[in-house]
């Protein structure tokens, strides 16, 4: 069931049922962190592996304070610039998280989320609320209610309706391993955003693979997709494929303008960014052979979206099935 009333979701929440949430990024699929039973069932809906750890939510420093053992200067005063918003810290945690939430994990991923109905859930129910985006495991991250119930609906005690996600793409993760700052998930703010006020930070590239957003196919649509710079070449080389396209600022050739996506206009990254799950929801519910996508710049937002979109193709165009 979806609705919008936010004292049925803290119910369903404080009797350790699972709901959907809205949140700036992504919709979130929420239980209580305290909760081990609760949490292990958003494992079970999602299919998701144990050892990929969930960010739990907050409604505000102290509560943050209420779960972690410290708060370094520099992520205090990345948390007084971003939050509420889509920055997400991995933290030393305290006994209450319990361990199935980090993976066992000593770090603990918090975030406080800038929607005004998830604040106010936060508010009424007082717990941490763990949750991973609202997507079966590997799928494409949910930015409406409608994505979560064609999703998961059937599955879960209620989805909060709070509109199509503003960001559109997940919080940017910051951790600080021996002190440096570093980003482990290139997320909705941008690297350039945090840098000019914590002066440079490291981008993690490691190979040990913590979570789902780590993982190389993610984002995915059922249908293949193929990320390149020159779309008209690549719509060339592949028509026997039924092509849908999905770029930016100006239409491909080669293809109706019908069985085209434009995320934005003017190099707008933002709007590309509110947009980009939408599309490749709808896109892979057409029917097509093969989705061709188009490289963003590789600088500001555009990293993230490349980031999605390189996991998202990383099927191949066989359509070889999910390893995941
Ligand atoms: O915008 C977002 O962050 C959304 C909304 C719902 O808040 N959430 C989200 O969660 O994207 P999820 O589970 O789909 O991705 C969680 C990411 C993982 O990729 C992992 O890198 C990181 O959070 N993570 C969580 N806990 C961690 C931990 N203890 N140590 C390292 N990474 C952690
Ligand atoms: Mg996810």
């Amino acid at each position: 069931m979806k609705g919008t009333d936010i004292q049925l979701a803290a119910e369903h929440l404080l009797r350790g049922e699972l709901v959907a949430i809205p949140t700036e990024t992504v919709y979130g699929l929420a239980a209580n962190a305290l909760d081990e039973q609760a949490v292990a069932r958003i494992y079970e809906v999602k299919q998701r592996p144990r050892h990929n750890p969930l960010i739990i939510h907050l409604a505000d420093v102290e509560q943050i304070a209420r779960y972690t053992t410290e708060l370094p200067s520099i992520a205090r005063k990345l948390i007084h610039h971003f939050a509420p918003g889509p920055l997400t810290l991995l933290l030393p945690r305290n006994s209450s998280i319990p361990d199935i939430v980090t993976a066992g994990s000593p770090l603990v991923a918090v975030r406080i989320p800038a929607h005004p109905m998830t604040l106010e859930l936060l508010r009424r129910t007082d717990i941490p609320l763990a949750a991973p985006s609202a997507n079966p495991f590997g799928y494409i991250s949910p930015t409406t209610a409608g994505h979560v119930d064609k999703m998961l609906g059937d599955k879960i005690a209620y989805i909060l309706d709070g509109g199509p996600c503003d960001a559109g793409i997940e919080s940017t993760i910051i951790g600080f391993p021996d002190c440096v700052p570093t980003i482990y998930r290139e997320g909705a703010i941008p690297k350039d955003h945090i840098e000019a006020l914590i002066g440079p930070v490291a981008v993690f590239e490691g190979k040990k693979i913590h979570a789902p957003g780590m993982s190389a196919v993610h984002y995915s649509p059922n249908t293949p997709l193929l990320l390149c710079d020159d779309v008209d070449q690549a719509i060339r080389d592949h028509d026997h494929f039924r092509i849908g396209v999905i770029t930016y600022c100006n239409y491909a050739t080669g293809v109706t303008a019908d069985n085209q996506w434009i995320l934005c206009k003017d190099n707008d990254w933002e709007a590309a960014a509110h947009n980009l799950y939408a599309a490749l929801h709808e896109m892979d519910e057409r029917n097509y052979e093969l989705i061709i996508a188009k490289t963003f710049p590789e600088n500001g937002l555009g990293r993230a979206l490349n980031d999605r979109l390189r996991r998202a193709a990383m099927k191949g165009i066989r359509n070889d099935p999910a390893t995941n």
